[in-house]
């Protein structure tokens, strides 16, 4: 059991070559063990990859983009099915009894295998660690797997921790933890790759947030035929780009988790020192580690990059 920082109270532990908070061990099973459906539309990621942005668009395109029903927040309509286990608020739902957090949100593995048919569910879980139904392509159900450029990863992770992992280091600390495999999910390229590898089935569309940035449009009608939509309109497809956009996301309180830090009751996990600090829909851009990252830290990133992807040239050049 690891400790990251003396600020955060939360132990964590190395689970099959992943690194989350110990408590993940009190769920392992039911993820193990938890029912695909034929019809189960995942959203899979690393942290910080634009997870929130992938659901919502996702959710829209199986659901026909309808403004009136795109209102119900994203935990209920697209729960992230291992929350209970996998981050520090979730260990807090599950040991503390005033938190605040929706009921479902402690019970995420229960809630999510209550849903109705067709369900849309988001993990964090690497591709080896997926419940056993879902790894081995028992069913049909389909998995979308959204990646980013780590150097973006990191510096939004980092704002992320300061805003709800009780985080109060600098950046150049937090980088050496994303960098030594010390953040939650990690280590990152394992994760990519273990969904890069596994996408021969015509079952898991590997997208990029920068692809989402570059040509949204195109994105959205990619992830239409793979859900076996029709392509949209252009008219629907303008609407949905513009639902979809860094300044409606950051104002949608469906989708911005606006409360989040409030909900987890920060103070009272971290110390009456710790403030949350920063906001989820943060900046929304690619290539913002240009400014923020010394020219020293780009060279590290770029060096563990080359080595971790030295058998995997398709994948550098899909990504950096
Ligand atoms: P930044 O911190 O770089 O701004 P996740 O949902 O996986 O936690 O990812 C969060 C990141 O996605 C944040 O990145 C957030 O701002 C960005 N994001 C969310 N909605 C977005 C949108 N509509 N357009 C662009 N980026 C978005």
């Amino acid at each position: 059991s690891l400790s990251i920082s003396p600020e955060v109270p939360i132990r964590y532990m190395n689970y099959h070559g992943m690194f989350v908070p110990d408590s993940y061990q009190l769920i392992a099973d039911s993820i193990e063990n938890f029912q695909i459906r034929d019809d189960d539309v995942w959203v899979c990621s690393f942290p910080k990859a634009g997870t929130t942005w992938t659901q919502e668009m996702v959710w829209n395109i199986g659901n026909n983009f309808d403004p009136d029903t795109a209102k119900t927040p994203l935990p209920i309509k697209f729960p992230f099915v291992e929350f209970t286990g996998t981050t520090t608020t979730g260990w807090i739902s599950l040991n503390k009894a005033d938190s605040t957090f929706p009921d479902h949100m402690s019970k995420s593995v229960e809630y999510a295998t209550n849903l109705p048919s067709p369900r849309f569910l988001k993990t964090h879980l690497p591709f080896n660690l997926l419940p056993k139904q879902l790894r081995t392509r028992e069913k049909k159900s389909k998995m979308i797997y959204v990646a980013r450029n780590p150097k973006d990863v990191c510096i939004s992770y980092y704002h992320h921790y300061k805003l709800l992992e009780g985080y109060c280091s600098t950046f150049e600390n937090f980088s050496k933890l994303f960098l030594g495999d010390k953040v939650y999910y990690a280590p990152f390229w394992d994760h990519v790759i273990s969904y890069w590898d596994n996408k021969g089935n015509n079952d898991i569309l590997f997208l990029t947030y920068e692809n989402m940035k570059k040509d949204l449009g195109s994105v959205i009608q990619q992830t239409a035929a793979f859900l076996n939509k029709s392509p949209m309109s252009p008219e629907q497809l303008n609407r949905l780009k513009e639902h979809l956009s860094f300044d409606s996301m950051k104002k949608n309180p469906a989708a911005n988790y606006e409360n989040a830090a409030e909900s987890i009751n920060a103070s009272k996990i971290f110390g009456e020192n710790f403030k949350a600090e920063g906001v989820f829909i943060r900046k929304g851009e690619y290539g913002q580690w240009k400014s923020f990252m010394s020219p020293e830290l780009i060279e590290r990133f770029d060096e563990w990059t080359k080595l971790k992807l030295k058998n995997h040239r398709d994948l550098f050049d899909r990504m950096i």
